[in-house]
């Protein structure tokens, strides 16, 4: 991520990868204010066996794409709506926005546990264990919603049939 100021949101990728056991670094490293760091950091990510990259940056946010630049590694793009951003709308453009042939997958604005799981998703690919810890998950998300639908009847409404 860019600046510390966004370790709040970066966060909750970060959880959601310990939940799965995954092993991750975090760095904070700023495209703008670190050029020369982020390019010898990036350039050793893939020698390293790092397999999916998540960036965090608000604003004039170039972090996620100068990333995507320096390696083949998949690069996923969280969008932070920090404190010199405008409404959050540059923080998406900055990052969405990537020329032709340099891929950015970006999520949504603040959006840093869909980060997680996508590379969770990205990872699963490779690695059963994951897999089948992504398959609980999913599974567990489904209960909670079939959960929450009933309230509905508890409530005095009348329940869809499913
Ligand atoms: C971006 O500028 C950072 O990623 C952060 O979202 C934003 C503000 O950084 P600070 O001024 O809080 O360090 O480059």
């Amino acid at each position: 991520m860019g600046s510390d100021s966004d370790l709040d949101i970066m966060k909750k990728s970060i959880d959601i990868l310990n939940e799965f056991g995954i092993q991750n670094e975090v760095a904070i490293i700023s495209a703008h204010r670190t050029p020369k760091i982020l390019d010898t950091y990036v350039k050793k990510l893939k020698s390293r066996g790092v397999q999916v990259v998540i960036s965090g940056a608000g604003g004039a946010a170039a972090l996620p794409g100068v990333v995507a630049a320096l390696t083949q590694i998949p690069v996923i793009g969280v969008p932070i709506n920090s404190s010199n951003s405008i409404n959050g709308w540059d923080s998406i453009l900055s990052i969405l926005q990537m020329p032709s042939g340099i891929p950015v997958a970006t999520v949504a604005l603040d959006g840093a546990k869909n980060a997680g799981l996508l590379a969770i998703r990205i990872l699963s690919l490779q690695d059963m264990t994951i897999s089948k810890k992504l398959e609980d998950f999913i599974k567990n998300m489904e209960a909670a919603v079939i959960a929450k639908s009933k309230v509905i009847k508890e409530r005095g409404f009348n329940p869809a049939e499913l």
